[in-house]
């Protein structure tokens, strides 16, 4: 069993604050960020960011290139999307605090984030398609946004 709950429902306020940066890259935040993968695994979710688990705090972490040889999981602390591409993707998303909602949202289809590793090391990724969509869903958690306000 995870240690963390899932924090669920649209009007939950902890879902709709907006999230505090990471200041301290510790032992507490990696260990924390552990749990996060735990609580993202036992949902079979693909994405799970620090509200979702009941912390205001700006982290999440997500599964990039999902059933390819290269699957990854990866934190990102502090991100900022540092480029949207023009192109426009419509895909159906879920949420692991919104069990059993699906629906489909328009996103860019190409980004360029950067964020921190658990060591505190900037980093910047450009991002497509699906990887893409996980980390602007992920990252809206931590403005207080659902992808059920983006529905088209
Ligand atoms: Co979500």
């Amino acid at each position: 069993m995870a240690k963390l709950e899932i924090v669920k429902g649209a009007d939950n306020p902890i879902l709709r604050a907006m999230c505090e940066p990471v200041e301290k890259f510790d032992d507490e935040l990696a260990e924390f960020v552990d749990e996060m993968y735990e609580a993202m695994v036992e949902a079979n979710g693909l994405g799970i960011a620090a509200p979702q688990v009941g912390r205001n705090l700006r982290v999440f972490v997500v599964v990039l290139n999902l059933k390819k040889p290269n699957e990854m999981v990866l934190p990102m602390v502090n991100p900022k999307i540092l480029w949207e591409g023009e192109e426009m993707e419509v895909d159906e998303e879920g949420c692991l605090s919104l069990p059993g909602d699906f629906g489909k949202v328009e996103r860019p289809r190409d980004i360029r984030v950067e964020f921190y590793d658990l060591e505190g090391g900037r980093q910047i990724l450009e991002l497509s398609g699906l990887n893409a969509r996980v980390v602007l869903h992920e990252k809206d958690h931590l403005d207080g946004v659902l992808f059920v306000d983006k529905l088209v």
